[in-house]
């Protein structure tokens, strides 16, 4: 089978997955291609995805796929449609979001031809508590394109991806349970705030405001993505959780992707 067209979804407030997603596209030797960021952006209606190789790429939260990522995706469906489950996280452990995604887009009509897990920045890392600051950096970029050789060398040579042998996807029935929600968010420092309105236009969620001169940030809406604390560009955000050192002082061993195809 030759693979014609591409089409990337992903859902990606710190942009590691997104660009670990550009990486394996441009490992297939594909230029053009549909690319659907879900990140801020809820579809409106359903989209049947039919002659397109999709590409999903979503981080891990809780050791699972975040609830807004899913319901976000949901508007897409298959119709034996290949693709490739891609999550990205934070140098802890991807528990079963590779598994929760592999089941998700079966789900949804999909085929599942090969997955793979990619370290990112952790979103909660910041200067004096890195967790692995700076990935996805060359050489897993360089591994993520190697990836997208592989799924192009699978496609050709592949007459039929529903005999497929089933993918052996590492993870738990039932998924990890999710750890209670913690009613934080972000803090801001008038002081440095210029008001540029940069926060409230990237928040996932609209969970930000201004309101009389200051910003308010909703901490049940809130996802801790953690996007604007690394975007604000005068450093006005900060996230401290209690697991920020824990994660800095028991992740600091480097972990590389994993792949399955
Ligand atoms: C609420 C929350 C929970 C997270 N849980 C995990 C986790 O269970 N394991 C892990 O290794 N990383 C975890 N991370 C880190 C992200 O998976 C990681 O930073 C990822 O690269 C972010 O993807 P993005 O840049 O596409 O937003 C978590 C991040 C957040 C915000």
């Amino acid at each position: 089978m030759r693979c014609k067209n591409v089409h990337v979804i992903y859902f990606s407030p710190t942009h590691t997955s997104a660009r670990i997603a550009h990486a394996i596209v441009e490992g297939m030797g594909v230029t053009v291609y549909h690319e659907t960021d879900l990140t801020r952006h809820t579809p409106e209606t359903e989209e049947h995805i039919d002659d397109e190789f999709t590409i999903f790429a979503v981080p891990v939260y809780g050791g699972r796929v975040p609830t807004v990522a899913l319901e976000r995706m949901h508007y897409f469906k298959g119709n034996h449609t290949p693709a490739v489950a891609v999550v990205l996280y934070g140098n802890r452990d991807f528990d079963d979001a590779l598994l929760e995604l592999t089941d998700t887009l079966k789900a949804q009509g999909f085929i599942p031809i090969a997955a793979g897990a990619f370290i990112g920045e952790h979103s909660f890392s910041r200067p004096g508590f890195p967790v692995a600051e700076g990935r996805p950096d060359e050489s897993d970029l360089s591994a993520a394109m190697h990836f997208g050789s592989k799924l192009i060398e699978k496609f050709n040579h592949v007459s039929s991806f529903e005999e497929l042998p089933a993918l052996q996807i590492p993870g738990n029935h039932p998924y990890k349970t999710p750890g209670k929600a913690m009613p934080i968010a972000p803090t801001w420092n008038g002081e440095l705030c210029t008001y540029c309105g940069t926060c409230t236009d990237i928040c996932p969620v609209s969970a930000i405001n201004i309101q009389e001169d200051k910003i308010q940030c909703d901490a049940n809406r809130c996802l801790k993505c953690c996007a604007c604390v690394k975007e604000c560009p005068a450093g006005a955000l900060t996230l401290d959780t209690p697991f920020t050192a824990i994660l800095a002082k028991n992740c600091a061993t480097r972990k590389e992707p994993t792949i399955i195809i």
